[in-house]
């Protein structure tokens, strides 16, 4: 058995290719940005050749960096920014459009129009999902009504649908020249169009978006072997994982008993609940979603908690405002001051997600006077990601009827120690950092070792779990009351901007 495992992770705004001992540790690496494109106030969107292009070159960087070879890689996983929508030609691999990020409005109009008949919640027995412009179903709908020729090639068999997951296995594995055209459970999860019961598209939904069949790939589970890769410099190598980013880290913390959650801080917040075989339909603004599937075994579901920007704001006050040159300088700045000094920011930027799901709500910054200063914003920001957690805690709280006693964290977000302390002083949980963040890549190669045998089964994952810090709540109930009401306050703020 070869000595290592490796994990492609195209993520919002870069793309990493990593390799894995068995032990879970780094042994190499390779990372590259990409290009955020905003046309308009709302809309974003990725050039997936260039998405393409860097997960060639990581690959090949991660590769040589090591001096490795195709033989000392058993398998490779897939993990990727979820719902984020490419459409491309079968015949030439050439996308038709620029991929729509998960973060883009523009089908506001298409959410508002099919809610009128049976409201937001009509398709969340089925999907577990809200009609929201999140989700990949309606971006599709929105290209094949607004890229001219597209509808018709669709119906001809000749254009294919996928998220990144789908778009990168299908060049990887030989694209016009016989790539695999599939997804996995966790990725399909995130379309509203698979049923979560069947695990398979949903003739009557189809119908209703009017998406052709034929452009979408087929549903596989996370752990199988899917293909061999026939570019870059591993050839050959088994492809045996795929995931969702967000389930992905969800594996990689090893949560894998009903009632374990991780919350992800990366450009947004995503908190996942491990509800075993069993699906929760929410009462509280929160998904329904899978979990993972290995193989031929159940699938198991998860709640979650998605916060659209949490990162993302770090980044905005860095590019947008340049009040800090690099992102850690935020924690920096925040500690000139000894507390908020009454600002709130919102950061409804996409509109509000879990638990609100309101498209037409935008950014705030209120309880502004001449005493604030940039220390103030600077420690709102790091704040507002904190509340938003508390508030998916509360909706998940309240949805299983578990009480979290500890919160697992993971992601670039959490080397930023004060907002750790904030998380358990809001929260009033202690808050957990497990030694290994980069749990994304790492589960998506789990569910690639498990498949090819590099790995018994998942306890040889869970011993390679272990604690780095923890942090507990340090201050008094009213201090705390006081400060989520006011918070509260400033979200009702930001509803209905957008008429
Ligand atoms: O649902 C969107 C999510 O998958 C994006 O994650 O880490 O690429 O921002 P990330």
């Amino acid at each position: 058995m070869s000595e290592y495992i490796g994990a492609l992770d195209q993520g919002t705004t870069s793309t990493r290719f990593m390799v894995f001992d068995r032990t879970g540790r780094i042994v190499s690496v390779a990372q590259k940005e990409h290009e955020q494109i905003y046309p308009q106030p709302g809309w974003v969107e990725h050039d997936p050749l260039e998405i393409w292009r860097r997960t060639l070159e990581v690959i090949d960087e991660a590769v040589e960096a090591r001096g490795l070879r195709a033989k000392d890689l058993a398998c490779i996983g897939i993990t990727n920014q979820r719902e984020t929508t490419v459409v491309w030609n079968r015949l030439t691999g050439a996308p038709v459009y620029n991929a729509l990020v998960w973060q883009d409005t523009r089908v506001a109009d298409y959410v508002a129009r099919l809610a009128q008949d049976g409201g937001q919640n009509r398709f969340q027995a089925k999907t577990g999902l809200p009609l929201t412009t999140y989700f990949s179903g309606l971006k599709i709908c929105w290209i094949l009504d607004n890229v001219k020729g597209a509808r018709e090639l669709a119906e001809k068999g000749d254009l294919l649908f996928g998220n990144i997951d789908a778009y990168l296995l299908w060049n990887l594995t030989g694209g016009i020249n016989g790539g695999v055209h599939v997804t996995d459970v966790t990725n399909a999860s995130r379309t509203q169009l698979m049923n979560l019961e069947t695990l398979n598209w949903d003739d009557e939904i189809l119908g209703i978006f009017k998406i052709p069949r034929s452009m979408l790939p087929a549903i596989r589970s996370s752990s199988e072997h899917y293909g061999d890769m026939k570019r870059t410099s591993l050839a050959g190598v088994p492809i045996a994982g795929i995931l969702g980013d967000q389930h992905a880290a969800l594996v990689g913390q090893t949560c894998f008993k009903s009632g374990e959650a991780k919350n992800t801080y990366g450009t947004g917040c995503f908190m996942l609940l491990n509800t075993g075989e069993k699906r929760v339909i929410s009462k509280n603004g929160l998904l329904t979603t899978l979990a993972y599937k290995f193989g031929d075994q159940p699938a198991i579901y998860a709640l979650e908690g998605s916060i659209a920007i949490t990162g993302a704001l770090v980044q905005w006050v860095r590019d947008n405002l340049r009040m800090i040159d690099k992102s850690e300088e935020i924690e920096t700045l925040a500690q000139t001051v000894k507390d908020n000094g009454g600002v709130y920011f919102v950061p409804a930027f996409s509109g509000l997600y879990a638990p609100y799901w309101k498209d037409t709500a935008r950014g705030v910054i209120t309880g502004l006077t001449r005493f604030a200063n940039r220390g103030h914003i600077a420690r709102a920001v790091i704040e507002a990601t904190a509340f938003q957690t508390r508030e998916v805690v509360e909706a998940m709280e309240a949805d299983s009827g578990i009480s979290l006693e500890q919160l697992r964290t993971d992601g670039g977000m959490v080397q930023n120690e004060m907002l750790m302390q904030f998380q358990a002083d809001i929260l009033n949980r202690t808050v957990v950092r497990p030694q290994m963040r980069e749990t994304t890549a790492l589960g998506a190669a789990y569910a690639a070792g498990l498949a090819c045998g590099y790995y018994k089964d998942t306890a040889d994952l869970i011993s390679n779990w272990a604690v780095d810090r923890v942090w507990k709540p340090q201050i008094e109930d009213a201090d705390r009351d006081r400060q989520y009401k006011q918070w509260k306050k400033a979200v009702t703020r930001s509803f209905d901007w957008i008429d």
